[in-house]
């Protein structure tokens, strides 16, 4: 059996006191396979966020583990720290705050070289600076800039480069375009995508836009208040989701098939999200939920597999195939 190169089991991170916790991320478990791409979506608050820095290790774990590579983040330290940073690399929506604006683009790229000696060797690093800047679609003559003298697209592209100097197997983006104009976005996603190809990386992609989520995922994950709530190959999710959550999700998705269109109603979810220090019992969705009944309140569904579509999990205990005419709350798209 082939480990896969990130392995997370049962991790939490809460935040706040032990007696009354903000229960962020609650007992998530997933797997990222050497070159996939994950796709991670969920409103506002869900935990995504917290996610990812816990993985980081720009947080800590409150419970769980996260294996890369068979060594565990939530617990290294010292050199192997140190080594998993060197494989795990970031890239945040806000490219104007993670990157120094003192520094040079040839000092901002060259940095992780010399804070991991041996990676590349110091006299190679303008040659190598020069390689990663024309990799993500940028020119030898820019290492000679500052960060401020860049468009918002391409600082994001030297987030990019920068992420990529230490050649990590894992890339974990959160929201990496959304703070980019609607026009440049397309150009990151698809350098991302390309990059990905070429480097064989496996990411965790982080997005609120489930079009952009379709267009560079192999499998997508849903998170609601702390917990994965569904997940499965994307075509099992964007085609087949059997969770009335992901459903309303992907109702508010543009599709491009005009048969589609008109027979699809769009979902408009009621309600606020709950509070992650005070979940509702049982399901945590029920309370937004139109198919919700009394086991909902009184037993929290297991993530299991589902027959309607290949690899699909799904918590619920009314999962099934999205009917129009059941769904009480309704509008016209
Ligand atoms: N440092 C913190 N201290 C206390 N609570 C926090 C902290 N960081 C996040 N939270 C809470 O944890 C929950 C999850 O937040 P998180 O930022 O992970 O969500 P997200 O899914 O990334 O949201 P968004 O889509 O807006 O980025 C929220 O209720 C948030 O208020
Ligand atoms: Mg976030």
């Amino acid at each position: 059996m082939i480990e896969p190169l990130l392995k997370v089991q049962n991790l939490s991170r809460h935040f706040g006191s032990a007696s009354a916790p903000v229960r962020a991320v609650d007992d998530v478990s997933f797997e990222i396979a050497n070159g996939e791409t994950l796709g991670l979506v969920g409103e506002s608050g869900c935990g995504k966020t917290s996610l990812v820095r816990t993985l980081l290790k720009l947080g800590p774990a409150t419970s769980g583990s996260a294996l890369l590579d068979g060594v565990d983040i939530t617990t290294a330290s010292g050199r192997r720290l140190h080594e998993l940073r060197r494989k795990m690399q970031v890239v945040f929506q806000d490219p104007y705050q993670s990157l120094n604006p003192r520094m040079r683009v040839d000092r901002l790229i060259s940095e992780p070289w010399a804070l991991h000696p041996g990676v590349v060797p110091k006299s190679n690093w303008r040659e190598e600076t020069v390689k990663l800047l024309e990799s993500v679609g940028l020119r030898a003559e820019h290492a000679d800039r500052y960060p401020s003298e860049f468009s918002g697209g391409q600082r994001q592209r030297l987030g990019i480069a920068r992420a990529l100097a230490l050649n990590p197997t894992l890339l974990v983006c959160d929201e990496p375009v959304s703070a980019l104009d609607v026009s440049v976005q397309a150009q990151v996603i698809n350098l991302l995508a390309g990059l990905r190809r070429e480097r064989n990386l496996a990411m965790l992609f982080v997005a609120h836009d489930l079009a952009v989520v379709r267009h560079v995922s192999d499998r997508v994950m849903v998170m609601y208040l702390g917990r994965i709530i569904e997940t499965g190959p994307k075509q099992s999710i964007f085609g087949a989701a059997a969770h009335p959550y992901t459903q309303a999700l992907m109702s508010a998705v543009p599709t491009p098939d005009p048969r589609r269109r008109a027979q699809r109603k769009r979902i408009v979810l009621q309600g606020d999200l709950p509070s992650p220090a005070n979940p509702p019992s049982g399901c945590r969705f029920r309370t937004r939920c139109w198919k919700a009944t009394s086991i909902c309140a009184e037993q929290e569904p297991a993530l299991i597999a589902r027959t309607e579509a290949p690899g699909l999990l799904t918590a619920c205990h009314h999962a099934g195939p999205e009917i129009a005419n059941e769904i009480p709350r309704l509008e016209e798209t």
